[in-house]
């Protein structure tokens, strides 16, 4: 397989996922809150990870071997402020200072998220992303970090999925704070992207550049052709896949879901969609799976539930559909986008990897990453413009509910001893990356 020369080739982490909470001077996360309370498998939590903090250059050496241009990571909100607000930690700040002379020293474009979905627990405590002075607190910290790192950034994106820090944290429940509460989740539907738009913003008027957000999307298939399981379908859609773009594009909500959010919301919302429309440089697309929607027999919003769907699935159940990925490329581009230039800033596979003499024979999962690149160059040639891919994950890390169990790496991490090996994935990605 041969990508374009101009087309950039990445990889991607987050910090909560790698870095480990107990070294530096990292306060305290809602992450760890919801761990505690059981809402992780074992409870497991990001204090150790993949012990990033302290393996980061050896790591950014695994980076600079696959012969990736591109690296996005994402910057820890508790390590910078740890209260959320107020005083600034400088450990925190010199850690990624170093990260991003670190990759810049190996010809590594550093791409940063400011919000990988590591909420500082003082900022929980005060109601989190359902209280309206969440796009505050994210200016100030955004301004903080961006200050001291921006004049080095390729690019910055405000928040990593909104759909999870907003839908799947507050109604469905599945990530911290882990509430089901369909008011709450109506506010952080508002709010999360007030905030980006406040802070997008505030960053533009500080002069900083290339500025984007990242949107995850999932092909949204209705069980049959009833009109209930479609009903069920397309309202998955709109909450998941056109709620935040549309907002962002075109400065308002989608008409099939917003009766049942806004008696939620706050009041002055209308006079917000303004700023959430401020525009962005380029759109990140974070893309993994379809899922199939039926009819949930409830009479209640959001009426449907998902089923399961007959195509091949990772170790975590999803659907493998590199269609999927083609689909919302043209879809963004013609729909929402226009010239606006896209990534694909994540996209990869969890398999229940083996380790043996020989190393990591993955080759599932370079299969399924090959496919979607291959999704993603047949699009770019439609004319939609997506400038690069990034793969998920550099290496095996905290996988959020799922713990340490479902391993997303190009590179095998022994969670006892930290030992890194890279995976035949890691092999292929170099290969593609050496032949361009
Ligand atoms: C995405 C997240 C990322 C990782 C992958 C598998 O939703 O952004 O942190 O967990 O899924």
């Amino acid at each position: 397989m041969k990508t374009p020369n101009d087309f950039v080739m990445g990889v991607a982490t987050a910090a909560y996922q790698i870095e480990g909470t107990s070294f530096g001077k990292c306060g305290p996360s809602h992450w760890d809150s919801f761990a505690a309370k059981g809402g992780t498998f074992q409870g497991q939590n990001g204090d150790i990870a993949c012990a990033h903090y302290e393996h980061w250059q050896s790591d950014l050496d695994l980076i600079q071997q696959g012969g990736f241009d591109a690296y996005r990571f994402s910057v820890a909100w508790p390590r910078i402020l740890a209260d959320g607000t107020g005083q600034v930690t400088p450990e925190g700040l010199d850690f990624y200072d170093r990260l991003v002379d670190g990759l810049l020293a190996r010809g590594i474009a550093p791409h940063a998220t400011l919000y990988h979905w590591d909420l500082p627990q003082a900022l929980a405590d005060h109601g989190g992303w359902e209280n309206p002075d969440i796009a505050k607190w994210f200016t100030e910290y955004a301004l903080t970090v961006t200050d001291r790192l921006g004049d080095r950034l390729e690019s910055i994106a405000t928040i990593n999925e909104p759909w999870c820090v907003t839908w799947l944290s507050h109604f469905l429940g599945h990530h911290a704070p882990g509430k089901t509460d369909l008011p709450a989740a109506s506010k952080t539907m508002h709010n999360v992207l007030y905030a980006h738009g406040l802070a997008t913003q505030a960053m533009r008027d500080a002069g900083h550049k290339n500025l984007g957000i990242v949107l995850n999307m999932e092909y949204a298939q209705p069980a049959s052709d009833k009109p209930a399981d479609v009903k069920a379908a397309q309202l998955y859609d709109g909450i998941y896949n056109r709620w935040f773009i549309e907002a962002i594009t075109k400065g308002r909500y989608p008409s099939d879901v917003l009766p049942y959010l806004e008696p939620h919301f706050p009041t002055s919302w209308q006079d917000q969609m303004p700023l959430i429309q401020t525009p962005i440089d380029w759109l990140g697309l974070n893309y993994y799976t379809r899922s199939i929607h039926a009819d949930d027999g409830t009479g209640q919003f959001p009426f449907g539930k998902s089923v399961a769907g007959p195509l091949n699935k990772t170790s975590m159940g999803w659907e493998i559909y590199p269609d999927g990925l083609e689909y919302f490329l043209n879809r963004l581009h013609k729909d929402y986008t226009g010239d606006l230039p896209l990534f694909v800033t994540e996209n990869g596979m969890a398999l229940h990897d083996q380790i043996s003499a020989n190393g990591v024979d993955d080759t599932t999962r370079a299969t399924y990453i090959q496919n979607h690149i291959q999704a993603t160059l047949n699009a770019r040639k439609n004319g939609v413009p997506v400038n690069g891919y990034f793969a998920w994950s550099v290496m095996d890390n905290f996988e959020w509910a799922f713990g340490y169990e479902e391993r997303f790496g190009i590179v095998h991490v022994d969670f006892e001893t930290q030992i890194r090996t890279p995976k035949s994935s890691h092999k292929m990605l170099q290969e593609i990356n050496k032949n361009r």
